[in-house]
């Protein structure tokens, strides 16, 4: 493990105006979200629509790193340059979702963990090979009465733990992603108490197995009312409660924290991001992660029109450069 490639790396991915830029649906995430927008959901399609991400135009002066998914890395454009070398000319860094899903925690009803350590060793080595200076693995956990169960919790911990030890080992840094999941009529409160524990556990583990903390980045989700309660949150709620539990819970020493948006719109995902920014000083870099609330509208223009490149390009800039603004609490 070399510490200081890292830190560098880290250093990269989190510096302010930036943030990361995810793009690693698995498959059946990607066909899902074609499907509901009547795209096909063939290999070529979703080549094609990432390529339009990928080479959309000034993106790198906001998003400081793309995370793909295994088919994607893998992929060229339509002219045969591959997405990674495109990446790479802007100064972006690669990433890899390389946990493969989430199963069902066995004698845990509800409750998920996530695979993907078999030959995880391997699949790092050849990821590196290919550019990768990044790792993503994401583990979820619902609220509903008595869940998530401590049991939970700490298996995902040790698994966390177990993947960014291989990974610190090759010198990519490890994205570290337990989402507590917005759906339910959950109060805010009760997802603070989740989000706050959970992040306790998984901290406890990380420094048990000694990995090295300076050379991680957390991707956590917010701490947000359900999806389903009627009880909304400001984002000055959302937000003060937020660092209050990172600030509670997370080492100052990491190297930086990204959000997800999780199922928010794309406008309270920048705006909240925005809240935490105007509450400062915060102790680490806090910046975005976000999938959807960047995606969403040039997937849907694509969807309508998928000839017209160049305005679903202009959205996602658009996107970008909001949530860019927010990273640095200019959103307006
Ligand atoms: P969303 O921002 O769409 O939640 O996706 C981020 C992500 O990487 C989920 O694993």
């Amino acid at each position: 493990m070399n510490q200081d490639i890292l830190m560098q790396t880290v250093a990269r991915l989190v510096k302010p105006p930036k943030g990361i830029l995810a793009i690693d649906e698995s498959l059946p995430t990607c066909n899902k979200r074609f499907e509901k927008l009547d795209i096909p959901t063939t290999e070529e399609k979703r080549r094609e629509y990432r390529e339009l991400l990928v080479t959309a135009p000034n993106i790198e002066k906001y998003v400081s790193g793309y995370i793909l998914f295994d088919e994607t890395i893998r992929q060229s454009t339509k002219n045969g340059k591959n997405f990674t070398s495109i990446l790479q000319s802007k100064g972006i860094d690669i990433g890899i979702k390389v946990d493969a899903g989430t199963v069902d925690l066995i004698g845990h009803s509800g409750e998920k963990t996530t695979k993907g350590l078999d030959g995880l060793a391997d699949r790092l080595k050849e990821y590196k090979k290919l550019g990768a200076t990044f790792a993503k693995w994401r583990a979820v956990y619902a609220i509903g009465e008595n869940i998530p169960s401590v049991g939970c919790m700490k298996t995902n911990a040790e698994i966390f733990a177990k993947y960014a030890k291989l990974c610190q080992e090759n010198d990519i840094v490890p994205i570290v992603e337990p989402e507590v999941l917005i759906d339910g009529d959950h109060t805010i409160e009760k997802c603070y108490e989740i989000t706050a524990y959970n992040l306790q556990v998984v901290f406890d583990e990380l420094r048990t197995a000694n990995v090295f903390i300076p050379g991680i980045i957390l991707k956590t989700s917010m701490v947000l009312p359900g999806k389903d309660t009627k009880e909304k949150s400001s984002s000055g709620k959302i937000a003060e409660m937020t660092i209050k539990c990172l600030k509670e819970k997370v080492p100052s020493v990491i190297g930086g924290i990204v959000f997800l948006s999780g199922g928010q719109s794309d406008e309270d995902a920048t705006r909240n991001l925005n809240a935490m920014h105007k509450i400062g000083p915060l102790s680490w870099p806090l910046t975005f992660s976000y999938g959807r609330a960047i995606q969403n509208p040039a997937l849907q223009s694509w969807a309508k029109n998928s000839s017209d490149i160049a305005n679903a390009q202009k959205l996602l800039l658009e996107a970008a450069r909001n949530n860019s603004l927010a990273s640095i609490g200019q959103y307006k």
